[in-house]
């Protein structure tokens, strides 16, 4: 069955509207049009295509290499394969930080070539003229709060943000301006869950956690993580729902030892030629 057969696509008043009755967001991260295509037919939410493309995919140490051409790539991919959720690209470093026209250019080529409904950017006070360009251009954004793991040269490493008074109070300031700014939904990662269920009851709009316990609107997770296909690290806020590395493993060695052994390709996976017409006989 396809839950999301028949269903309306996936807006950000849909967004508002779950939040209004209390129904939790569910989202995921997608790379891939094989991806989209499961997590729609799952009936997801929303599809993040995150920078983390960059470790899980492209193989960097970090997402700070990730560029805009690889993000619109998987972006487009992505787009392709959802039909009802929403697509939301996670605009790379470097696409919005230096200048509010380099901003809304990038979110605006998101839109028009990659096919997404909204953006996502990392920040604060600091970007919150750029979030407000963004919106008056007619594009939704999600600010990421909390833990922005592009930002992870000036923190020092990944680190759970709010645990004393001062953060605490400076992430309630952030989640204002996002707010003021114009932004649809809060990313909150990596914050205490005391401090995440206080977010979600002073802002208007849907917060999505990640390590950020129970109290937010929505969840998001990493699709490599959550499948078990991301063995480097696992942070504690990560549930594995599957274990996909071992069993491709598994898989992938079978193959290698059927084509050493000639196994494989067997009869039943081979071409064979028609049988030649009956000749005909004598009596003909
Ligand atoms: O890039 C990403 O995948 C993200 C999620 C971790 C929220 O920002």
């Amino acid at each position: 069955m396809n839950p999301s057969k028949g269903t309306k696509p996936v807006t950000v008043s849909t967004f508002r509207q779950k939040k209004r009755r209390g129904e939790r967001i569910c989202m995921l991260t997608g790379y891939d049009h094989f991806a989209a295509q499961v997590l729609d037919e799952c009936g997801i939410d929303a599809i993040l295509v995150g920078d983390t493309l960059g470790m899980t995919v492209l193989g960097y140490e970090t997402t700070l290499p990730v560029t805009m051409e690889e993000m619109l790539l998987h972006t487009k991919a992505v787009a392709r394969g959802a039909k009802n959720a929403l697509v939301v690209a996670d605009m790379p470093l470097g696409s919005y930080q230096v200048t509010v026209e380099d901003g809304v250019r990038n979110a605006l080529r998101f839109v028009k070539e990659g096919g997404a409904g909204a953006i996502k950017l990392e920040g604060g006070l600091e970007v919150a003229e750029t979030v407000r360009a963004i919106v008056r251009a007619g594009i939704p954004v999600m600010a990421h709060i909390g833990f922005r793991p592009q930002e992870i040269l000036a923190q020092g490493g990944f680190r759970v943000i709010g645990k004393n008074e001062p953060a605490a109070q400076q992430l309630l300031v952030e989640a204002d301006a996002m707010v003021e700014a114009g932004a649809f939904a809060l990313v909150l990662e990596c914050i205490p869950s005391d401090l995440a269920k206080a977010v979600t009851a002073r802002v208007s709009v849907p917060t999505i956690g990640i390590g950020a316990g129970i109290d937010c609107d929505g969840q998001v997770l990493v699709w490599h993580d959550m499948l078990g296909m991301f063995p480097r690290f696992k942070p504690t806020f990560v549930k594995r729902y599957a274990e996909l590395h071992g069993l491709i493993r598994e898989a992938v060695s079978r193959y290698i030892d059927e084509v050493r052994s000639g196994q494989f390709p067997d009869e039943a996976h081979s071409y064979h030629r028609a049988p030649a017409d009956p000749k005909p006989s004598v009596e003909d």
